[in-house]
């Protein structure tokens, strides 16, 4: 119910107001009914109002959701209340028991097929539940990960030593060939799923264009990259659901969610195409990724190029140093 706002800094004197309005409102009714003469037996009216409390108020109506271990406790309180309510003088204490007592009596046909029913149950949910706690779990032990890693400071490949503090995209540059960290906005139109290209019939936006130059031609050398060895783990979208994402645990990168290139530098980036998994310090877990070390396959040149597409894809900027 979040269309009913709860004002901020005032929420938990909203609640406590709500809950007495509504249980001001369940008096008045069960009140009425009782004029009327089929009142809500105490029994039940304590049961009604804990379920209303614990099973909707606060499970719908509270956001964001509450732990389940923090219901338990509200659970337990609003109990408390509840059996304070109840038991508030002798009569309706009384009144409150009365439907227990009656189902262990059993005085009746249908007091005493509940109480039959109930000790057949008992024991066989309690015998259920002691079953299934010690019942052995077969799920995965949990591995802590470090999804990334500090990158070393220089980094290796295809027998050239790059320093990533100072290593540049050597693509990322306009069409007179000068680096410019911020081209590629200029040329597509923030959408949220998919980049839109500004001008498609501009070879300055349209990757496709024959006559596309510097930046974005490159952009579409790095895609052709992309979906000849990328696109079957970190899918068509660049969300990571390609058709073997599923296979893996880590599972591949999501490209669009902002805490992966988003927040990585371009070097970092070009380290972790070029070394895989399998390249990552151990506290990246290195035998868990399947990453492929990506340097076996492709040149330099080729991963700078992928690497701007996935960032012209995505639209997001390399982070810099900062
Ligand atoms: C066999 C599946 C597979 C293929 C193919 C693959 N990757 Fe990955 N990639 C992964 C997995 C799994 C991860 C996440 C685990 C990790 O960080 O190593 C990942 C992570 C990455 C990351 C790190 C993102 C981050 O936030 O740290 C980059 C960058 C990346 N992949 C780029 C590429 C590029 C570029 C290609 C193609 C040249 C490619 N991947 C092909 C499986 C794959």
């Amino acid at each position: 119910m979040t269309w009913l706002k709860l004002v901020e800094g005032y929420m938990p004197m909203q609640m406590i107001t709500e809950l007495a309005v509504c249980i001001l409102f369940f008096s008045i009714c069960n009140y009425l009914l009782k004029k009327a003469g089929i009142g809500v037996p105490k029994f039940w009216a304590g049961i009604l109002v804990w379920c209303f409390v614990n099973l909707f108020y606060l499970k719908y109506r509270i956001y964001p959701p509450i732990p389940f271990s923090v219901r338990a406790i509200y659970g337990t309180v609003s109990a408390c209340g509840i059996f304070m309510w109840v038991s508030g003088s002798q009569e309706e204490w009384l009144e409150f028991k009365r439907p227990i007592i009656n189902v262990l009596d059993g005085n009746n046909f249908f007091t005493k097929s509940i109480r039959t029913v109930l000790l057949l149950l008992l024991p066989i949910g309690l015998g259920a539940f002691a079953y299934n706690s010690l019942l052995p779990s077969f799920e995965e032990p949990i591995e802590l990960r470090t999804v990334h890693p500090a990158p070393p400071a220089t980094t290796k490949v295809h027998g050239k030593t790059y320093v990533l503090q100072t290593a540049q995209q050597p693509y990322r540059i306009d069409t007179d060939g000068k680096y410019d960290p911020a081209y590629s906005n200029a040329h597509i139109v923030d959408q949220s799923m998919g980049r839109l290209m500004k001008d498609v019939n501009s070879a300055e936006d349209n990757p496709w264009d024959p006559n596309a130059k510097g930046y974005i031609k490159h952009v579409r050398e790095g895609g052709e990259i992309f979906f000849q060895n990328c696109h079957f783990c970190h899918g068509d979208n660049l969300n990571g659901r390609g058709l073997w994402a599923f296979a893996f645990n880590p599972i591949p990168a999501n490209f669009t969610d902002a805490g992966t290139i988003a927040q990585l530098q371009e070097t970092f980036v070009f380290w972790r195409v070029a070394k895989g998994g399998i390249g990552l310090p151990g506290e990246g877990f290195p035998w868990a990724s399947v990453m492929p070390p990506w340097e076996q396959h492709l040149t330099v040149d080729e991963i700078w190029k992928v690497i701007m597409f996935e960032y012209w894809h995505t639209g997001y900027y390399p982070r810099t140093w900062d």
